[in-house]
């Protein structure tokens, strides 16, 4: 409800709309066909001075929130979830640098990302290493003033088209993910090379690519905040901050396949009457709007928490991604349900919606490692609540019945 929303956030949200509609909208289908990079709507972003916005002002950016954040990727999404996370991955990929990064690190790369001069990518996926994040291989050993990178990396969304690139790797191998660090590589490092891309079901726009590193020097000024370890814990407050980021995008993408939907139900007739007479299609989209907008009051309440400073984010977090993305595949699902036989062909735009939904529900933590967070941080209340309270299971009182 934009009344709930404060005057910049409707800035932020009017501004993505606009850009959405004019530049992404027109655009969509034929980026999904040619898997090509939208660099025109990079341009466009870069006009409507969206790019960015979530880096502190001091360092070229907006010092946009969270809820800020969520309001463009949502309007974005709604038109293309490619379009989507092609914006949003460059804010996963600097989280590691706002939150850790040394003073000069800050100023000599995230000016660049503000003005979406810089893109930058996320490597922390390995191979052997997916949800369990903390086995990674990469090593990065200490040699005189650098440090010598090998390993490969998988999953690198914007790995294609970034500059530079957040990386996590064991300085440390005997520590285990204590003895994990992350390093900013730029892209024609020695021994860096962006490897083969990923021909995805969806978001076909933004490039995945492997990373690879052979004996890829990187001076030790790149290592983030200049210390060793901690590389672990920086990634999981960074996929803290993301996940929602995500769920805005699964958002945006069930959002906009219900609003196809009720427009192509309101014009398709059959029997005589518009589809969108029948009350078993009125039923099943009414649920699509009741989801859509209980996923958007969790997406917001997770933005609006990260604004507040709240000190344990990782549960709403999780629980927003959890459910945005649930809701965006089963909402884009339905819809394509709506348009009959149309709707399973490139011919119409609602396939693409379905498409792109599928990976919001497996990256940045798949659905199940959600749960994992969300159980973990159930279970550790219990904890709490252990010790001050006296947990008796006591039998209800037995009933008696009134006295006539
Ligand atoms: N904030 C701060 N610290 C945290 C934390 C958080 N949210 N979560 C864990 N930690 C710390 C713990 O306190 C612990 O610290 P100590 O060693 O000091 O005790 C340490 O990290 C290890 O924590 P766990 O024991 O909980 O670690 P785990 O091995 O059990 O893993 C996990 C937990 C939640 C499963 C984690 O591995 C995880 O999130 N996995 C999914 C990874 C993921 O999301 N990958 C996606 C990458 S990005 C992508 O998809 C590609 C792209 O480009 C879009």
């Amino acid at each position: 409800m934009r009344e709930l929303l404060s005057q910049q956030n409707v800035d932020y949200q009017e501004r993505a709309r606009e850009v959405a509609e004019k530049f992404v909208r027109p655009r969509a289908a034929e980026l999904d066909r040619s898997a090509e990079y939208g660099w025109d709507i990079l341009e466009a972003l870069k006009r409507y001075e969206l790019t960015g916005i979530w880096i502190p002002e001091e360092y070229g950016g907006q010092g946009a929130g969270a809820l800020d954040l969520c309001l463009v990727v949502e309007q974005l999404s709604r038109a293309c979830g490619g379009i989507g996370v092609a914006y949003s991955v460059n804010a996963l990929g600097s989280f590691p640098l706002i939150l850790n990064a040394t003073e000069e690190q800050k100023q000599k790369y995230l000016p660049g990302i503000a003005s979406g001069d810089l893109l930058i990518a996320f490597g922390l996926s390995e191979k052997p290493s997916g949800s369990d994040a903390g086995s990674l291989r990469t090593t990065a050993i200490k040699d005189g003033d650098a440090y010598v990178l090998n390993g490969h990396k998988k999953w690198n969304t914007n790995g294609g088209v970034a500059g530079i690139y957040t990386v996590f790797a064991l300085t440390d191998p005997a520590k285990g993910m204590r003895g994990i660090s992350a390093f900013i590589v730029e892209r024609d490092t020695p021994g860096f090379v962006v490897g083969k891309r990923e021909d995805t079901l969806g978001i076909r726009t933004v490039p995945v690519n492997e990373l690879s590193f052979t004996d890829c020097r990187v001076p030790a000024s790149q290592l983030l905040g200049g210390k060793e370890g901690g590389g672990f814990r920086n990634a999981m407050m960074t996929l803290d901050r993301a996940r929602p980021g995500v769920a805005a995008q699964a958002l945006g993408l069930a959002q906009g396949a219900l609003e196809w939907a009720l427009r192509y139900t309101s014009e398709r007739r059959q029997f005589g009457q518009t589809v969108l007479s029948f009350q078993a299609i009125q039923f099943m989209l009414a649920d699509m709007a009741t989801q859509v907008e209980a996923a958007r009051q969790l997406v917001y309440a997770s933005a609006r928490a990260i604004d507040a400073g709240a000190k344990n984010i990782s549960r709403l977090a999780a629980m927003a991604k959890v459910f945005a993305t649930d809701t965006a595949m089963k909402v884009t699902t339905d819809a394509v349900q709506l348009f009959g036989g149309y709707g399973y062909c490139k011919d119409y735009p609602i396939e693409k919606y379905m498409r792109d939904a599928k990976i919001t529900q497996i990256y940045e933590g798949t659905n199940q490692v959600q749960r994992v967070v969300i159980a973990r941080s159930l279970t550790r209340e219990l904890a709490d609540m252990a010790g001050h309270l006296d947990v008796k299971v006591e039998h209800f009182p037995e009933y008696e019945a009134p006295q006539e």
